[in-house]
């Protein structure tokens, strides 16, 4: 499985741990950047990493920012896309569960590496459960795109 990985310059300082902690566990990591500290805009590497899974390449992703909340947004601008900013394992693993959640957001100013790594576990480690009222509710999320709700 492929995962996609990308930060800006408030998530750059963790982007490279987590990497190389998504490799050791086993999965080929894309990185679309950043690649400096340098001041750059989240939504440019949120689409990026979107476009990574809704073409196929890969099946889930990770976005760093300062926060996770501007990634998450911009994620979630994405038809396709149920990005999930989280800072709590429990909540990281159960938006895979319950949520099928494709994207992974949190912050480097909000988490440390060790919480980011066992955020990062909880979400790749979990299976999304596909059945009964779970599976209702994600097709409801893509009615809500389509304006069929
Ligand atoms: C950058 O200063 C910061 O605004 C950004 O990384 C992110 O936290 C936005 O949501």
């Amino acid at each position: 499985m492929k995962i996609v990985i990308g930060c800006d310059h408030a998530g750059f300082g963790i982007k490279n741990a987590v990497k190389e902690h998504i490799e050791k566990k086993g999965y080929e990591v894309v990185d679309v950047g950043t690649n400096s500290a340098d001041s750059c805009h989240y939504p440019i590497y949120a689409d990026a990493a979107c476009k990574k899974i809704l073409s196929g390449e890969c099946e889930l992703g990770i976005l760093i920012c300062g926060t996770g909340v501007g990634m998450s947004i911009a994620a979630n601008k994405h038809k396709g896309i149920r990005a999930a900013c989280c800072s709590d394992v429990f909540s990281a693993r159960l938006t895979r569960e319950h949520n099928d959640a494709n994207m992974l957001c949190f912050g480097e100013r909000v988490v440390g590496i060790g919480t980011a790594i066992d955020l990062v576990d909880a979400f790749l480690d979990a299976e999304y459960m596909n059945s009964g009222n779970h599976v209702i509710r994600v097709a409801m999320l893509a009615d809500i795109e389509n304006g069929n709700l």
